[in-house]
């Protein structure tokens, strides 16, 4: 029997997981069922990655110790995917102990072959993302640029992987292994950044201690993405005493797959594959790297308002409909958006209306007209052409599913099974079985109509066995039809000689309210939104560069006393003062005229730079400059010193 294994990324447990994170998690467990209906022996892996400083904020902020808010996340996250109904067969989580001696043991011979070496690191820190990067990589204002969120200057002693070392040799196996990572824009972004040149990586980190310890020298922690990457194999067992999983799955198996999103494609695509030749293991993953599930074009963020939680859609719409949206939405590698008016009129359109329907309106005409009983029957009659359209379809249909799995293109294979259950409700629009019904004469070409529809639905029906986890076994149920029939060798036309139905068909899909509905989930959407102190969006100000003290104690500002005021002769945003400013009696020209009349100040203490280089402005000299505030409208304000300061007198 062939191998599968299929994992998906170890999730972060730093909150409740959102629609995203049960996006991959769906998508693998429904390439799993596809594979054992292949025939396939598969294995499926998740897990949380549980070490580094992220987690640890997340824990101080949630007033537990680290360990205790992992294992308070790892509760929930197995909760909603057994909730989900995933298949998972193991998950892995970076603190437990089978995890972490691995870890540590790849450390240390990483650090014996001389892969990994000590080393000074100088570079930002996003905490976010657990990555330091270069000057030239950061956004403006020293911004993370993978997430946007603020980075920390960090200099450490740190282990450096030597991923320069390896570089010829990756871009030859990519070269040599075209399928490695799919899609194929994402493997060219991969490319071009190996050959942009790789550095070598900083794998160890002492700012913090919630992580695995470098066995040889435990002030330092393995870098979080070293020790997260090693899940894949220490979940099989990979360095311990019992390595049948990793022998079976691993090194004598004949599919790996790693889906991951989009955003951690690098890590996978670079990091990975690098350790593993480091280590001498042979490189049996491929990758797919999906793209993200945003909320009208914009990240999913619970203080934008637009967070929607799995439970909340499966509890309301249940979990088959919510399991064919997730996987339906996002097409082949790109973006997409969840909107409550899509969820709900795809499961209208699609489960509804289409599906649903061609059951329930199936089983009702069989036991009308036949009494829920019918066989195969010949073909010669007037609508034969349609039955033979139908078959067409179907084979075809199921070539087209098979091939979009197999590329993990599951949005276009269920679009190729909407077109069979289009063609087969055309089915009856094109033989009218009421009007055949009103005919005794016509009743076999009736009962072939009928049984074309019943071969149809079992046809449709396992092909979304992997996806409609709860009804396509109903259906199943519904028709009679016994399991030898419900599996990917029954895909022909006409194997199932006969049919005997149920008497009453069970409600599949409920029709919903499309108004109603939508509304339903925009207010859940709104209700999750995160509990704000209304704070402003911090803004972008350019803060100029630093200074010492010492700069500043240049600066000879004072208070001075306004004695006159008047409009400058050749300038409309100049006005001019007479300033007494203890030392003397000084000119200066002030471009405040959008907002200020000459008379404003008279009579005012403002503030002066009284050291400032005379300037001529528009012919007039000006001997300093009178201090003022501006919004971020443009409007100013002069700033006055209190009323008893005395011209002269210092500000510092
Ligand atoms: O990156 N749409 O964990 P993570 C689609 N621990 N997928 C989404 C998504 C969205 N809006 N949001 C998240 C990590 N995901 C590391 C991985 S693996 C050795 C270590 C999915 O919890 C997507 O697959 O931040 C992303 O890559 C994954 O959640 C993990 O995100």
């Amino acid at each position: 029997m062939k191998t599968f294994y299929i994992t998906t990324p170890i999730y972060y447990p730093s909150g409740k997981f959102h629609i995203g994170s049960a996006y991959t998690t769906c998508l693998c467990d429904t390439l799993k069922r596809y594979k054992i209906l292949q025939g396939y022996d598969s294995y499926f892996l998740t897990g949380n990655d549980e070490h580094g400083q992220k987690i640890e904020e997340v824990a101080k902020k949630n007033n537990m110790t680290p360990q205790e808010s992992v294992d308070y996340y790892a509760k929930l996250s197995q909760d909603l995917w057994k909730n989900l109904k995933i298949t998972n067969d193991d998950f892995i989580r970076t603190t437990e102990r089978r995890h972490e001696t691995v870890v540590e043991d790849i450390f240390e011979k990483l650090l014996a072959n001389d892969d990994v070496y000590l080393g000074e690191y100088t570079g930002n820190y996003c905490v976010s993302c657990e990555t330091y990067f270069t000057k030239t990589q950061l956004l403006e204002g020293d911004k993370c640029p993978d997430c946007g969120s603020d980075t920390k200057l960090l200099k450490e002693e740190t282990y450096f992987l030597r991923l320069g070392k390896y570089q010829d040799r990756l871009l030859k196996f990519i070269e040599d292994n075209p399928d490695f990572i799919v899609p194929e824009t994402r493997k060219n972004e991969v490319v071009q950044f190996i050959k942009s040149g790789l550095n070598d990586l900083s794998v160890s980190r002492t700012a913090f201690s919630w992580g695995v310890k470098v066995k040889s020298n435990p002030a330092h922690v393995v870098y979080v993405w070293i020790d997260a990457l090693s899940n894949y194999l220490t979940a099989l067992g990979y360095g311990s005493k019992n390595d049948a999983l990793y022998q079976k799955y691993w090194v004598n198996g004949d599919e790996v797959i790693h889906v991951v999103g989009k955003d951690i494609l690098r890590f996978h695509a670079i990091y990975w594959p690098i350790m593993l030749m480091a280590l001498n293991i042979p490189i049996k993953f491929r990758l797919f790297a999906h793209g993200w599930y945003l909320m009208k074009d914009s990240k999913i963020s619970k203080s934008k308002g637009n967070v929607i939680y799995p439970e909340q859609l499966t509890e309301k719409f249940g979990l088959d409909a919510f399991r064919y949206y997730i996987v339906r939405e996002l097409t082949y590698g790109n973006d997409g958006s969840f909107s409550p008016q899509d969820y709900v009129a795809r499961i209208n359109t699609d489960l509804v209306n289409d599906f649903g329907n061609l059951v329930s309106r199936t089983i009702s005409m069989v036991n009308k007209y036949f009494g829920g009983k019918v066989s195969k029957k010949a073909h010669n009659h007037e609508y034969k052409k349609f039955e033979e359209e139908l078959e067409n379809v179907a084979q075809e249909v199921f070539t087209n599913y098979q091939t979009n799995m197999d590329e993990f293109k599951v949005a276009a294979a269920l679009q190729e099974v909407s077109v069979l259950v289009k063609r087969t409700n055309k089915l009856i629009d094109d033989t009218f079985p009421w009007e055949l019904a009103k005919d005794n004469a016509k009743s076999d070409v009736l009962e072939s109509v009928m049984y074309h529809l019943l071969e149809s639905i079992r046809l449709i029906n396992i092909m979304y066995l992997p996806i409609l986890i709860d009804s396509a076994p109903k259906v199943f149920a519904m028709l009679n039809i016994e399991s030898i029939n419900q599996n990917f060798c029954s895909m022909h036309f006409g194997i199932k000689p006969a049919y005997q139905v149920v008497e009453k068909p069970e409600h599949l899909f409920p029709r919903l309210d499309q108004e109603k509905e939508e509304l339903v989930i925009k207010t859940m959407m709104e209700q999750n939104k995160a509990p704000q102190v209304e704070v402003e969006e911090p803004e972008k100000i350019e803060i100029l560069p630093e200074i010492t003290i010492d700069d500043f104690a240049k600066v000879d500002i004072r208070v001075g006393k306004v004695l006159e005021g008047k409009a400058h002769p050749d300038a409309k945003k100049l006005l001019v003062f007479t300033i007494n400013t203890g030392d003397k009696v000084r000119t200066i020209v002030s471009g405040i005229a959008q907002d200020y009349k000459p008379e404003d100040l008279v009579g005012k203490n403002v503030l002066v730079i009284c050291n400032l280089k005379p300037v001529k402005l528009r012919g007039i000299i000006s001997e300093g400059m009178i201090l003022a505030g501006e919004e971020k409208s443009g409007k100013l304000h002069v700033i006055e010193a209190a009323k008893e300061m005395k011209p002269g007198d210092k500000i510092s």
